[in-house]
């Protein structure tokens, strides 16, 4: 293409995405609850912003980002755990509920960030970790302390099977048995992650008070809601059955097994029930991290009157390795006739990130806009993890001795753990990318040199800018919002294509999920629409005329969204 001609493409591109940005928004309907057409976006405080220098982010970081987050296009944020903790997994192993852990500033710092961001109309969610407590928790050392404690029954605490045997076979997550053997009190308590995160007794109606008051605590200072962490496993079986054991071994070395007696027990839903009750008394929404094997088992997590988590966490798509349109296909329309409102995630801080799930080293960009292409036009909330807008990749620990996330150093060298998608954002091409001024506790890829958010807002092609303007698109297109999801094209091994329809307006959405161009032909008049005529919204490729419905071209990758003309 002329270099005349590319540049009038970018203009018509960033024009239609400033004039998107102007006006009312469709999020502000109030017929709708406002996550319903928010977009959420992870933030890892360790990783985004260090305002002190001393390696790890902190709040006052997240503060001074959140003018680039609004001009981003999210709407809310949730935040992984600041709490205080020993840090053992990261903020995960909470000893505190009701303060902020030093290294991320203070309780002042978080107010400043929710007041900053509420003027930006961003919310803030917080990470909520109910399973579990850190053993420097002060319940944990009250319980350890004898068996005739006051919350020795806050925990799970069991005599062993006999001399050196754990109460039964449950494995910990995190590699090896789930019950570790306190010698001060001869038992074993139960832990489904690391030692150092014993299991709370979720029988015990004094956790349920005590937790749920943590929530108000916090729905009191003003936060929207939470995220729940692991929220599968609150629950085991009272008589501490076994668990059916697999073929073969997983690989931190465990035996696999079917973790029948403690996950995803029934109780579960009792609790998320009560807990929705307590949020409701706030208006605020409970996001669960609900891994489900399939859309029938997400679908419970809603409540069967829709009065259990309003936003379920499908987390299938981390799971699907290859770009495969069908596989894509398939698991899209089963999440979306499950029932309630979709949630779609593509990355997070546990996950391998997309950008090297599903990159082939040539077309790196071009999938990860694919992605966002995805995702942010489903009918649902999609959640993004910080970085994804710029294409940041992976960069796990070479050697074992740098790992720093334990269950990498269990699993070394086949699971070299979760530092790997941590790894700080990149903000410049300066020194350390514009994170910190210290050493980062983590190390940068080379990478961030031409993957980071100075660099791409310079560059009309980047990723970011195509994240920016596909939010902003989002953020005014009612049918994008709202309107229902119909696949197209069904048998379409390569290119998944869907249209998104409400009474007044269909748009349509062509991905290109290969490597080689495609042109596709779409007979829409199934869906009672005689027109062959789209008009462009957004599309990640030069497009230098309006395209016909029935020979679209899609180069390797492509992105293509348009509106179809009635
Ligand atoms: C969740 C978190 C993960 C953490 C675990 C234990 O899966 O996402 O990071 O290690 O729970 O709290």
């Amino acid at each position: 293409m002329s270099k005349k001609l590319f540049t009038t493409f970018i203009l018509i591109c960033c024009c239609t995405a400033l004039t998107l940005r102007a006006g009312p928004a469709v999020s502000a309907r109030k017929d709708v609850p406002w996550w319903q057409h928010a977009v959420f976006y992870e933030i890892y405080p360790r990783s985004f912003t260090d305002s002190n220098n001393d390696g790890i982010g902190d709040l006052r970081g997240i503060t001074s980002k959140l003018g680039y987050l609004k001009d981003l296009g999210i709407d809310a944020i949730w935040l992984t755990p600041c709490y205080p903790s020993p840090q053992v997994d990261f903020g995960y192993d909470v000893s505190d509920y009701k303060n902020i852990d030093p290294v991320y500033g203070t309780l002042k710092d978080f107010d400043r960030l929710e007041r900053e961001a509420s003027k930006q109309g961003i919310w803030i969610i917080m990470d909520f970790v109910l399973n579990h407590t850190s053993d420097q928790h002060k319940w944990f050392i009250d319980s350890r302390s004898s068996r005739t404690s006051a919350r020795r029954d806050w925990y799970i605490w069991h005599d062993g099977r006999g001399p050196g045997q754990p109460p039964n076979n449950w494995l910990s997550i995190f590699g090896g048995s789930a019950w570790k053997f306190d010698p001060a009190t001869n038992q074993y308590y139960y832990h489904r992650f690391y030692p150092e995160q014993p299991d709370l007794n979720w029988r015990n109606p004094a956790v349920e008070n005590a937790m749920f008051d943590v929530t108000r605590w916090w729905y009191k200072r003003g936060v929207a809601g939470f995220r729940l962490d692991a929220v599968s496993n609150l629950f085991e079986d009272p008589d501490l059955r076994d668990n059916p054991l697999l073929p073969g071994v997983n690989y931190l070395g465990d035996p696999k097994m079917e973790d029948r007696y403690n996950d995803n027990l029934p109780e579960v839903h009792e609790v998320l029930h009560d807990l929705r009750k307590v949020a409701d008394e706030y208006k605020a929404v409970l996001i669960g991290e609900t891994w489900a094997s399939t859309a029938a088992e997400l679908k419970q997590y809603y409540g069967a009157r829709g009065d259990e988590l309003q936003m379920p966490m499908d987390l299938a798509f981390t799971k699907i390795t290859t770009l495969s349109a069908t596989e894509f296909r398939n698991h899209i329309a089963a999440v979306d006739s499950a029932g309630g409102w979709p949630v779609y995630v593509i990355n997070n801080h546990d996950i391998v990130r997309s950008y090297v799930r599903y990159g082939d080293g040539q077309h790196n960009d071009a999938i990860a806009k694919l992605l966002a292409g995805l995702y942010l036009t489903l009918r649902g909330t999609p959640i993004m993890y910080y970085g994804e807008e710029i294409g940041m990749e992976n960069n796990g620990p070479v050697r074992k001795e740098d790992v720093k996330d334990p269950v990498g150093r269990v699993g070394w060298p086949l699971d070299k753990g979760r530092d790997g998608e941590r790894t700080p954002m990149q903000w410049n091409d300066a020194p350390n990318a514009g994170f910190t001024q210290g050493t980062p506790w983590l190390p940068i890829p080379p990478s961030y040199k031409s993957h980071n958010v100075a660099a791409e807002l310079k560059d009309p092609n980047s990723v970011l800018n195509f994240y920016k303007q596909l939010l902003a698109l989002r953020r005014h297109n009612a049918a994008l919002l709202d309107g229902e999801y119909i696949p197209i094209n069904k048998d379409d091994p390569n290119v998944l294509s869907y249209v998104r329809r409400t009474a007044s307006q269909t748009v349509l959405v062509a991905l290109n999920m290969c490597a080689a161009p495609q042109t596709v032909s779409f007979d829409l008049s199934p869906q009672g629409l005689a027109s062959t005529k789209v008009h462009t919204l957004l599309s990640s490729t030069a497009t230098t005329q309006e395209p016909d419905l029935t020979q679209l071209s899609l180069p390797p990758f492509a992105v293509y969204i348009g509106e179809i003309d009635k």
